[in-house]
């Protein structure tokens, strides 16, 4: 049995000796290179996917960055034609050290400060994303204080249920995200900004969820908020982000066409003139990577099972603790090898939970030493990686025509004391 191929990035091949290459690099001798754990990102598949989604959304479709965050990202998907979505000052920050035009950034957030407003106005950042009756305020004294009239677009919560994960569905009634239709709270929203004199409302933004696998939970919602897009009169809607990717054999996903046309023919067939558009992560950055770990222990708990120990862990991917999310492994020495064993891949944390792959199906010759990789880590992996237990971050490596570059240093243990000034 060959490893499931759409589990790995586009330029995905076998070398000669079985290894798998990407971008035209063995991955065994990136990881010579740059060490592990590691994380190496095929840049084409980034490149095609935001091309892709150009092509299904039209221009101006936003790049959540949330998912994936460095300045060669950033500069990639703005070269694509994305508008980035961040969530922070701080990937404000990162976007405008990649020289993005702020003009194409969507500022979101649940409570974003009074500092965070004036840094988005100061750098001209082209929308805001309103999420509430506070930050309505915030926003409205911010902008006179700045002598500027912000384009706004309020975030709605059309009360409607995605199909995932309890923690990564934010669309339903009881959030803490947007202004929640029932009971007409958006509907005062959209009022009050255009009563402001101080704002420009530019659109509605509803995100149901991430990681959601049928494209009918984003009509649902489309259809939930038609009615409401059509009464506040706004030019453009967002359906946010949250297409699923697949993580483990046998999972298949729908692709950004198929999520666009969904929406797109919701859209004709309410009637709604507003452009409709989105802000995928995961479906453009999820698939593009790997991380590459070294097999440091396999200790067999005899009648139980077999722990094989990585150099990261937790740190570097907490999906697994903190979502219950599962992925695959294989070894890049010999990617297609039967995989026959089964292991439990553990990271280096003091902590139990500490899990990358509950049950990996491994070929039973790994040993120390070897090479292990996870693949569809692109997404929400480094992006989400901590300093845990003093562990430094890994690096990541973009490949691409046989060429790999380094995008993000290794963390040096200097980095650990860099504000630690005691
Ligand atoms: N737009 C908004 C307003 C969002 O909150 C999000 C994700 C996105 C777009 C992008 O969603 P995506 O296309 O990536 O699903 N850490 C979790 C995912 C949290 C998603 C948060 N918001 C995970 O690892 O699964």
């Amino acid at each position: 049995m060959s490893f499931p191929r759409n589990l790995l990035p586009d330029s995905a091949a076998v070398g000669v000796d079985g290894g798998l290459v990407l971008g035209g690099r063995d991955v065994t001798d990136l990881a010579a290179e740059h060490g592990t754990p590691l994380f190496v990102y095929d840049e084409q598949h980034l490149i095609d996917r935001c091309e892709e989604t150009v092509d299904a959304w039209g221009p101006g479709v936003a790049y959540a960055s949330k998912a994936f965050l460095c300045r060669a990202m950033a500069r990639l998907a703005a070269e694509a034609g994305m508008s980035i979505d961040v969530a922070t000052g701080g990937e404000l920050h990162v976007v405008l050290a990649a020289d993005v035009d702020p003009a194409s950034v969507v500022f979101h957030g649940n409570n974003k400060s009074a500092a965070e407003l004036e840094m988005a106005l100061e750098h001209g950042v082209g929308r805001i994303v309103v999420d509430s009756f506070d930050e309505i305020e915030r926003l409205h004294t911010v902008a006179e204080g700045a002598g500027q009239v912000p384009q706004v677009m309020v975030r709605i919560n059309p009360g409607v249920e995605a199909h995932t994960h309890e923690y990564l569905s934010t669309g339903v009634s009881d959030s803490k995200f947007g202004f929640p239709m029932q009971g007409g709270a958006a509907a005062r929203a959209v009022h009050t900004i255009r009563d402001s004199g101080s704002m420009e409302l530019a659109g509605v933004h509803a995100h149901v969820g991430s990681q959601v696998f049928d494209v009918d939970s984003f009509v649902q919602a489309f259809d939930a908020i038609s009615p409401f897009l059509t009464d506040s009169g706004a030019e453009e809607l967002s359906i946010g982000g949250g297409l699923g990717v697949a993580y483990v054999e046998g999972e298949s996903a729908p692709t950004m066409r198929e999520w666009a046309d969904a929406v797109r023919s919701a859209a004709k067939r309410s009637g709604v003139t507003a452009r409709v558009t989105a802000e995928p992560g995961r479906s453009i950055v999820a698939t593009a990577a790997i991380t590459v770990y070294s097999v440091g222990t396999i200790k067999e708990v005899p009648g139980i099972r077999t722990y094989l120990a990585v150099d990261g862990g937790m740190s570097d991917n907490p999906r697994p603790v903190l979502y219950g999310s599962g992925y695959e492994a294989f070894l890049p020495r010999s990617l297609d090898a039967e995989r026959d064993g089964t292991y439990r891949i553990v990271g280096k944390h003091c902590e139990s939970g500490d899990v990358i792959v509950r049950d990996a199906a491994l070929p039973s010759d790994v040993s120390v030493g070897d090479l292990v990789a996870t693949p569809v880590t692109g997404a929400y992996g480094h992006s989400m990686g901590s300093n845990y237990n003093k562990v430094l971050r890994p690096p990541v490596v973009f490949v691409r025509n046989g060429v790999s570059r380094v995008v993000v240093e290794r963390e040096t243990y200097d980095d650990l004391l860099a504000h630690d000034v005691g």
